[in-house]
């Protein structure tokens, strides 16, 4: 057997992960609280049968490695070794160099591709437009220009495809770099980086990782980085820390948005700043920050969704029990780049006035509202309301109770009342408020967790059912159903499998038997409906059944609606030719759906 296979099958997932999180059984899963992203209700799953873990909040999914790599910050080499050595497997070195030579020939091509682009951009007369935006709009000096390596990529196909082939790299290569990606046509290649002001991203030992860019023609994205590789892992990654280790340590941290607001607070000799550039703050990312300094300084955009991205930030920081401040962007001024630029003493200034996080909340809602308008005064509420309820120390919140009530104007039995902590410190943390605060930076497919039956898609939520229920009840169900109950494609690839597998079958069923039939994607989809948590549901056979019943009857019905809109149609048609005969049964055929709806 492969040592992979030797590990995953002495490790159970479920011990893994239970040393590092509280997890509980919950039907035929383990349930607790993500360690990847800030929540306080549980939505990490963990499937003992499948070996995966899955959290519904963040997205972050997979098996033993990928939790291990995830949760330590580490490569797949280090992760595999230190999980050998937990289990007593042993590996043979050798085996793993070859990971270890590519990864040396992904840091050789982010190399050069660094220095071509810094050549075009300074040297090239290419790169002309580009360098009069870096120098005059953007005022960076030669020096900071050399500082971070800034470049340009040409706005041509194959521009740094054509280079790195001339120092022997072929187009694979530099796809597994990311900075190429695949034409449309077979063995087509383009440059991943067209026209694109470019930043290396450069890791502790100051080695190029992978490429932050900026559009330069203002055309979207705005910023373009570089995809995960086998030597880039975005979540573990902190735009600038190689720079600021050493003020850091000194200093505390400045976290700021934007990759050009840590390049402009450098250049105005502020040297402590990182940015988490573009991707939500992350426990890893703290963990790592962690061994520098405790304590942290947040200068995020005043916009509101500057605002929502540090609200997250310091609930995850406060979490892992760093020091928090804030560093306020005066009014006028969109972020810490315009300021320096308009006034570089005052940018210097907000540091040395930093205030508590709660109060820049309360600050910060009182700016951007108008609190004498009733309208106004509503919205900063609902916004501290937000916020403050979750505040769970009840000193701090007699003070801002107080405090909220003498500047907004509103009693302070209001306020309390508004910001009453129904879950005794627990912090309440319900759909709505996770849509009013999530920032832009979350990636797209952070989900809602599945929490509430209805909001789930029937047809998903009867397969998550049926893979659960008894067998009998799992045929009989599935016996019923059709084809046309199913408009998804993989949910309907799943539905046929599982007709096909179960139906007949006399011994229990087996999921990690079953998921073999599938490609990549459906085994995803598959795996999620396994995991979802039907805890609220109750995994018990008598609230299955029921809960089936219900479901089966919501989809037939979605099934029948969609059929009447399709026949319908044809009666336009029908109308429209004059067939009389198909008319008539066309209508009969509606007739009945409609009475089965009923
Ligand atoms: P400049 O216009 O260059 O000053 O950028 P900015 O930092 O002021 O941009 P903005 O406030 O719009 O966005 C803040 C940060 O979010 C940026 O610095 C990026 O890290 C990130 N960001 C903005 N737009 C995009 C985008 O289209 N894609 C990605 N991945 N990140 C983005
Ligand atoms: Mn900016």
């Amino acid at each position: 057997m492969d040592p992979i296979s030797e590990i995953k099958q002495k490790l159970d997932i479920v011990d893994l992960v239970g040393g590092y999180v509280e997890i509980k059984k919950s039907g035929h899963n383990y349930k607790g609280i993500c360690p990847f992203h800030g929540e306080k209700t549980p939505s990490l799953m963990v499937s003992p049968e499948l070996q995966i873990f899955k959290c519904f909040g963040c997205g972050e999914a997979g098996d033993i490695f990928a939790f291990y790599r995830k949760i330590e910050g580490v490569e797949f080499g280090p992760a595999l070794e230190a999980l050998a050595d937990r289990v007593g497997v042993k590996l043979e070195k050798k085996a793993y160099d070859p990971e270890s030579s590519v990864k040396k020939m992904l840091f050789e091509i982010n190399s050069l591709a660094s220095q071509y682009f810094n050549y075009i951009l300074t040297k090239h007369k290419v790169g002309t437009k580009a360098l009069d935006y870096v120098k005059n709009t953007r005022r960076l000096t030669d020096e900071t220009i050399q500082n971070f390596s800034i470049g340009y990529s040409p706005d041509v196909f194959d521009g740094l495809l054509k280079f790195l082939q001339t120092k022997k790299f072929t187009p694979e290569q530099v796809v597994l770099a990311g900075l190429a990606t695949t034409g449309k046509r077979p063995n087509t290649y383009i440059d991943k980086f067209r026209g694109r002001i470019m930043f290396p991203l450069t890791g502790i030992d100051k080695k190029v990782i992978g490429f932050t860019s900026r559009s330069l023609d203002g055309s979207e994205p705005k910023y373009l980085n570089s995809p995960e590789t086998l030597i880039f892992h975005k979540s573990s990654f902190i735009f600038g820390l190689d720079k600021a280790k050493v003020a850091i340590k000194h200093d505390g941290a400045i976290f700021v948005e934007g990759q050009m607001d840590l390049i402009a607070a450098h250049q105005a000799g502020i040297s402590n700043v990182v940015a988490s550039s573009g991707t939500s703050l992350s426990t890893i990312q703290l963990k790592i920050l962690e061994r520098y300094t405790k304590d942290i300084t947040f200068a995020f955009d005043s916009d509101l969704a500057g605002v929502r991205a540090m609200h997250r930030a310091i609930e995850l920081a406060e979490q892992q029990g760093f020091n928090i401040k804030v560093a306020m962007i005066p009014s006028g001024f969109k972020d810490l780049d315009e300021l320096i630029q308009a006034d570089p003493k005052k940018a210097k200034s907000i540091f040395r006035e930093s205030i508590p996080a709660y109060d820049f909340f309360l600050v910060s809602a009182l700016r951007r509202n108008n609190k004498n308008d009733p309208i106004g005064k509503r919205k900063i509420m609902d916004e501290l309301t937000e916020i403050f309820r979750k505040m769970a120390d009840p000193v701090l919140r007699d003070h801002y109770v107080k405090k909220i009530s003498q500047e907004v104007g509103v009693s302070e039995a209001v306020v309390a009342d508004l910001i009453k902590n129904t879950k005794g410190g627990e912090k309440i943390y319900d759909t709505k408020s996770q849509v009013v605060f999530s920032s832009r930076a979350v990636p797209s497919e952070v989900k809602t967790p599945p929490s509430l039956s209805v909001r789930r898609m029937p047809e998903e939520y009867i397969l998550a059912l049926i893979l659960r229920a008894p067998l009998d009840t799992a045929q009989s169900v599935l016996y019923k159903l059709g084809q046309k109950d199913f408009t998804d494609p993989s949910l309907l690839q799943l539905f046929t499998e599982l007709k096909r597998y179960l139906l007949g079958r006399k011994r229990k069923f087996e999921i990690q038997h079953f998921i073999k039939r599938f490609a990549n994607d459906v085994q995803d989809k598959l795996n999620e409906l396994y995991l979802w948590d039907l805890q609220e549901t109750g995994e018990d056979e008598e609230n299955l059944i029921k809960e089936l019943e219900k479901v089966f009857y919501l989809l037939k019905k979605s099934t029948a609606k969609r059929e009447m809109l399709e026949i319908s149609q044809r009666i336009k048609q029908a109308e429209l030719a004059g067939e009389k005969d198909l008319l008539s049964q066309l209508s009969r055929e509606f007739k009945e759906l409609s009475e089965k709806l009923l």
